[in-house]
């Protein structure tokens, strides 16, 4: 077996290659004159694990790329991330449903898929070859029992991801809770836990996609007023869309991070363990 990555997915293919305790394949990356991409791999084994997140356009055609180029061998694809992946369903008629057009997309010259938390396991039926994906609650969870401070109660931003929470707080027998946004008028909610005060507590919101931040700064505001003591933050995929860490600091989240599924310079969690075992 040997390891391909795309350049989206640097860091975590080196770590991942590491565990493994495989070789990585080299990729030479130019331009055509256009502007399109052009790479040049060195040679496969006739395993081949391809590790690339899909975080955007170029990094999607880097990875087809790059699948095609590794036509001779049987392939698995890491997929560390998966954008579009919360476009599940037909919000709209004559929408497309994203996830399926992406899903599609990548299964093509692959033999098997590994996901790394989708946002909705039913995405995993759209992939034309066999899929799982695996969760690395537990990592957050690590982070979360290795970090300074002192009984942290966990908290998920809504209900749909109560059970996220759930996990990460099993590492170190923590509290747990969701919270509950209720509209006080037209222009207001309250968001509070559904049933664990945050008074004289260090809070820990978890979740699986921080974006633009939007739920999590507003939630970090009523929190801190509802006397929380420090509010964290720890996702599995750092998207960070828009300048949502700066709106996250003025919000008063004390740290925000992340796993290397999206390559930040906050990705203080990996999910490296939790795919080599599910490669071997
Ligand atoms: C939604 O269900 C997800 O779990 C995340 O809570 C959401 O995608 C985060 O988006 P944003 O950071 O833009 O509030």
């Amino acid at each position: 077996m040997k390891l391909i990555c795309t350049q989206a997915s640097q860091v975590l293919g080196a770590r991942l290659a590491g565990r493994l305790g495989v070789e990585t394949i080299d990729v030479r990356y130019s331009r055509f004159p256009d502007g399109e991409t052009a790479l040049v791999r060195d040679g496969t084994d006739d395993e081949t694990v391809i590790v690339g997140a899909v975080t955007g356009a170029d990094a999607l055609v880097e990875l087809l790329l790059l699948i095609d180029a590794c036509d001779e061998s049987a392939n698995t694809l890491v997929l560390p991330y998966m954008a579009y992946a919360r476009q599940d369903r037909r919000f709209r008629p004559g929408e497309p449903l994203s996830a399926r057009a992406i899903a599609r997309a990548v299964s093509t010259g692959v033999d098997r898929v590994i996901a790394v938390n989708l946002h909705d396991p039913s995405v995993l039926a759209h992939f034309r070859v066999p899929a799982e994906h695996v969760s690395i609650a537990p990592q957050v969870g690590a982070w979360v029992a290795g970090h300074e401070g002192n009984d942290p109660l966990v908290l998920s931003p809504d209900d749909g991801a109560a059970r996220f929470a759930e996990e990460v707080a099993r590492v170190g027998g923590f509290d747990h809770d969701y919270l509950d946004k209720k509209r006080i008028s037209g222009e207001s909610v309250e968001i509070r836990p559904k049933s664990l005060p945050a008074e004289g507590r260090e809070v820990i919101i978890v979740d699986d996609i921080i974006s633009t931040g939007g739920t999590l700064a507003t939630a970090a505001r009523m929190l801190l007023d509802q006397g929380a003591t420090a509010v964290r933050a720890a996702c599995v995929h750092g998207v960070f869309a828009g300048g949502a860490l700066l709106h996250l600091a003025a919000a008063g989240v004390a740290e925000v991070v992340c796993s290397d599924t999206i390559e930040r310079a906050n990705s203080c969690i990996t999910a490296a363990d939790r795919l080599a075992d599910a490669l071997r």
